[in-house]
């Protein structure tokens, strides 16, 4: 069966996702709600947010400082002295808008748009919010805690060779969405942009609420990271340490992450790699854990890279880093307990993404202390019937 013909199989064969009021259900759930209540949900910011802002801003021209200190062995003062000019310019444009959370929530809403205009254009399973997750992840998952460098901070996946990097092949359909984005609404940096399109994916896909704050700044191609330091899908249990734990990540939340795969699907034209994970592509459950454990994972007959594919179907997919999950004795603790408690996954997940999104973005750069939940469409639509 050729891929395509594969692909419209799958999508019949594929359990609907849920409408929007199911997902909305699921966040009334019990288990969702206790989760969302445990975390009261923080203060906007203070009505003269000029000064938080400006206090981001300036601490945004010291990282410029902070830079070429950095880069100072390189000829890096003319640079640098860039650098501190864009602190300076987003200053200017803070000066004509000083976003609120109200302005961050209209951005949210477009990315919630966006991602269903992939039904219209017949993309993947009918919604780019996979992609978008994607994104989010691999301009957060470069960060190096030993140097400070790379993280969600200055966005240099706009620039080469970071945008060409093996690993982020297919991410400029990403990127291109949130450039329609970024010119609607030019006063976001990237960083904040593309994390906030994963926020949104997330949670527009039925996933736990994701706690999000603006402060990312936008860097220049010299802050881009070298190739290597995402992970690579053919690799096994140390490769994955080798690489989260250069994050900051212990075994636990590199499971938790993992469950990412729940949504999207691998193209061979970008990864080499083909299919989905779930039956569910455009819904964030625990079913990647479910599946792990509960079907029979075959090694796939084929002239592309080794993957598995489910016995029974052989429609779904695992990479060799997905099955490393249920090898690794300790990983695979962790991922029967995610498997048995969808709530605890959703949890763990929330909290390992939260955390993965401000990898590399300096604390007083954020605008606010503590962390938004951002409502979902439904709840604001359900806010303002009610
Ligand atoms: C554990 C290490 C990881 C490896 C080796 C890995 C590898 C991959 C590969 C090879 C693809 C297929 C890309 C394509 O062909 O389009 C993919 C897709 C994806 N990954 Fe990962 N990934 C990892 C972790 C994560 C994490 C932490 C997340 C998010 C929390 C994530 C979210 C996604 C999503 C949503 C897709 C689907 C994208 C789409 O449908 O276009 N992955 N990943």
């Amino acid at each position: 069966m050729s891929f395509a013909a594969l692909r419209v199989s799958l999508r019949k064969a594929a359990v609907p996702a849920p409408s929007r009021a199911a997902r909305a259900a699921r966040f009334r759930a019990p288990a969702v709600r206790k989760y969302s209540t445990e975390t009261p949900p923080p203060p906007p910011p203070p009505k003269s947010s000029n000064t938080t802002l400006y206090a981001g801003l300036g601490a945004a021209a010291l990282g410029g400082v902070a830079f070429w200190v950095y880069t100072s062995s390189s000829d890096s003062a003319k640079v640098a002295g860039t650098a501190v000019k864009s602190g300076a310019q987003a200053a200017k444009v803070a000066a004509n808008l000083v976003p609120t959370k109200e302005d961050y929530i209209k951005v949210y809403n477009r990315v919630a748009e966006i991602m269903d205009e992939a039904g219209d254009k017949e993309y993947d399973d009918g919604s780019y919010g996979p992609v978008l997750l994607r994104l989010a992840w691999h301009s957060s998952g470069t960060y190096d805690k030993d140097t400070q460098t790379g993280g969600s901070n200055y966005a240099t996946m706009r620039f080469a060779p970071e945008s060409q990097h093996g690993a982020n092949a297919g991410l400029n359909v990403a990127r291109d969405l949130m450039e329609q984005l970024k010119q609607e609404f030019p006063w976001i940096s990237y960083g904040d942009l593309w994390t906030l399109g994963g926020v949104a994916a997330v949670q527009e896909m039925g996933g736990p609420k994701i706690p999000w704050r603006p402060g990312r700044i936008d860097g220049f191609a010299v802050q881009a990271t070298p190739d290597g330091r995402l992970p690579d899908a053919s690799q096994g249990s140390d490769h994955l340490r080798r690489i989260f734990g250069r994050m900051g990540f212990n075994d636990q939340e590199i499971v938790a992450l993992s469950g990412g795969h729940a949504v999207g699907r691998c193209h061979s034209t970008r990864s080499g790699y083909e299919g989905p994970w779930t039956f569910s592509p455009t819904t964030i459950t625990n079913d990647f854990f479910k599946l792990l454990f509960d079907e029979t994972w075959v090694w796939k007959k084929w002239e592309g890279p080794k993957q598995l594919e489910d016995k029974k179907t052989r429609s779904l997919m695992m990479l060799p880093t997905d099955y490393v999950l249920v090898q690794d004795k300790v990983f695979k603790k962790f991922a029967k307990a995610y498997a048995q408690d969808q709530d605890l996954f959703f949890k763990d997940f929330s909290a390992a993404v939260a955390k993965l999104f401000e990898l590399g973005v300096p604390t007083q750069q954020f605008v606010t202390a503590e962390p938004w939940i951002l409502p979902t469409v439904d709840e604001q639509k359900e806010a303002k019937s009610a």
